[in-house]
């Protein structure tokens, strides 16, 4: 098995990626993480990248026009022959042009089951629209924000004592889990989009799984 070469963008604590890399420790896994990429050179994440012993390339975007800062992370793509991009808490907007260039090939993780709760501070506006389940998204990359074909979904019950922090580590659970399994299915080619829509090879629901609470 030839493993698909990763590259993950981060702008903060790197709890995903941290995740992505635990994943890609073991050989049977079909990608490998070859580089870290941050546009935040004091990024939490870095550190813990670093000591886990990937490469890491950084560059501030303070003051540079996004294409000029594009250029600049897709050098280093190039040079480290990049397969796929998995961006965890990447908080700069890309350019239509790049997201195009890596359309498919690129992943996103939100938490919130988007549609729902685009956008940031998405466990306060879950909390105050009442739902009663939320959860995190992992999906390619389009240039609309948030947006974009659904790779895997998973989902939390929202409790009634819950506060914007008890939900985010709920979720944050979640997303430490769903991110390497989308990540393993697009890097096997299980994954096709037609329509806008993910289609899975040899997805089934898993057996009497409900997201309700306890009562
Ligand atoms: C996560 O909640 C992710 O869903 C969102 O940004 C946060 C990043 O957290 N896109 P971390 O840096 O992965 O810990």
């Amino acid at each position: 098995m030839v493993r698909k070469r990763v590259a993950i963008l981060i702008s903060g604590r790197g709890s995903n990626m941290a995740a992505l890399i635990e994943a890609a420790k073991d050989t049977a896994y079909p990608a490998e993480i070859v580089l870290v990429f941050t546009n935040r050179p004091g990024a939490e994440g870095i550190k813990r990248a670093e000591a886990a012993g990937i490469s890491t390339s950084m560059m501030s975007d303070a003051n540079r026009s996004r294409e000029d800062f594009e250029r600049v992370i897709d050098d280093a793509l190039a040079a480290y022959d990049i397969d796929i991009v998995c961006l965890a808490g990447y908080m700069r907007l890309l350019t239509p042009g790049f997201v195009t260039r890596w359309q498919n090939r690129m992943l996103n993780i939100h938490p919130a089951l988007l549609p729902a709760f685009k956008g940031l501070d998405t466990h306060a506006r879950a909390l105050a629209a009442g739902v009663k389940v939320h959860g995190a998204t992992v999906h390619f990359v389009v240039p609309e924000m948030d947006s974009g074909p659904i790779v895997v979904q998973g989902a939390v019950p929202v409790l009634d004592d819950d506060t914007a922090e008890t939900l985010a580590a709920r979720v944050l659970a979640v997303e430490h889990r769903i991110y390497p399994l989308a990540l393993r299915l697009a890097a096997e080619g299980r994954v096709r989009v037609v329509d806008g829509r993910c289609i899975i090879d040899g997805a089934r629901a898993p057996p009497g799984s409900f997201v309700v609470p306890d009562l």
